[in-house]
């Protein structure tokens, strides 16, 4: 059982690192933008009391000079975690003050996350209805008609969320064949995700490849939402389709516990058990509004924070008054 606390806590990490982030919109930044996201939600993870340890985060300890996979974070005492983060999800969105960039962290009990690689994956996403039905080994066409008939929806009524890239041109002209509505983005692939499992969002499947620890924190979503989730983890190297990433297989194999590369995850074998997830908007977006920031040092986030236990689904608009907190304070607005 994680603590309930909890909820407000970490909704605060992610409020730091949007606020950080916020302040390079449009910047055509996307380093230090991150940057500034990393540095924030680090330091008031710092604030948190618990024994965390990032299991999803900004990549291995040789690349990430912060919040990189196996870093203890939180005071060190109290419960003992497991933390899926990514500061800000969307950088090329934050850099180009496009929609949907967000900040997220999920926080589950120690062992209950994958320890997913940074490599891509195969995903599948929906809301509660399709989550019994969503299949992977199946077609993406077959997928949009079995969730269609759980929905009680005729197929040119649903819509799908598919990420603008070469490598789904077969998926997109499959689905387009069937008849289905097809959104295309141009990155963020968890914001339509955590979307699905929101009855009103409009959005009813994502399908594609995207980020593996992405797919993790999609499903840790999902989780809170009671939405299904199945994802199969690709050993590509990034931008070099077809090309496998040796090193990353090898890696999974031998010290990540994923016997079987090709094995196809559901959503509870991604996330074991209980699970807190937290969002807040950096840019304005479909799920969340972004950061905005009013004036004399007073800043507003809206975030929505999630727990898989109860499935509590909270929006949070949050009015913070930035000069005056110590935590919450960055250069950047003085
Ligand atoms: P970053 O925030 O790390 O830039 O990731 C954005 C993202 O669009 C993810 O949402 C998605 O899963 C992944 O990148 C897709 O990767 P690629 O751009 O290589 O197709």
């Amino acid at each position: 059982m994680l603590n309930r606390l909890f909820s407000l806590e970490f909704v605060r990490v992610t409020e730091a690192a949007a606020i950080a982030a916020a302040g390079r919109v449009g910047h055509g930044d996307q380093t230090t933008a991150d940057r500034l996201a990393v540095d924030a939600m680090r330091k008031m993870l710092r604030t948190v009391e618990f024994d965390g340890t990032v299991r999803i985060g900004e990549g291995e300890r040789d690349q990430a000079p912060m919040l990189y996979i196996g870093e203890k974070v939180g005071t060190g005492s109290g419960q003992s975690l497991d933390v899926a983060l990514d500061p800000l999800e969307g950088t090329a969105l934050c850099a180009q003050g496009a929609p949907n960039a967000l900040s997220l962290i999920a926080v589950a009990s120690r062992g209950a996350l994958l320890h997913a690689p940074d490599v891509y994956m195969k995903k599948i996403a929906v809301g509660p209805e399709g989550a019994g039905v969503i299949d992977l080994t199946k077609s993406p066409a077959e997928n949009v008609r079995l969730v269609a008939q759980q929905k009680g929806k005729d197929v040119a009524h649903m819509t799908v969320v598919i990420m603008d890239r070469e490598r789904h041109a077969e998926m997109i002209a499959e689905i387009r064949a069937v008849g289905a509505r097809i959104v295309l983005i141009s990155d963020g692939d968890v914001q339509p995700a955590v979307a699905c499992g929101l009855p009103s969002s409009g959005i009813d499947m994502v399908m594609g490849i995207g980020g593996a620890p992405e797919g993790v924190l999609s499903a840790a979503a999902l989780s809170c939402l009671n939405g299904g989730f199945q994802g199969q983890l690709i050993f590509q190297k990034k931008g070099a389709q077809g090309s496998t990433d040796h090193e990353q297989l090898e890696r999974a194999q031998s010290s990540m516990g994923i016997a079987d590369p090709e094995r196809i995850f559901t959503r509870d074998e991604l996330v074991r058990g209980p699970v807190i997830f937290s969002a807040t908007g950096v840019t304005d977006g479909s799920l969340l509004g972004g950061v905005q920031f009013l004036g004399h040092g007073r800043v507003k986030t809206h975030s929505l924070v999630m727990r898989s236990e109860t499935r509590t689904v909270r929006f949070l608009t949050t009015d913070h008054d930035v000069a005056s907190h110590n935590v919450l304070e960055t250069d950047w607005l003085r």
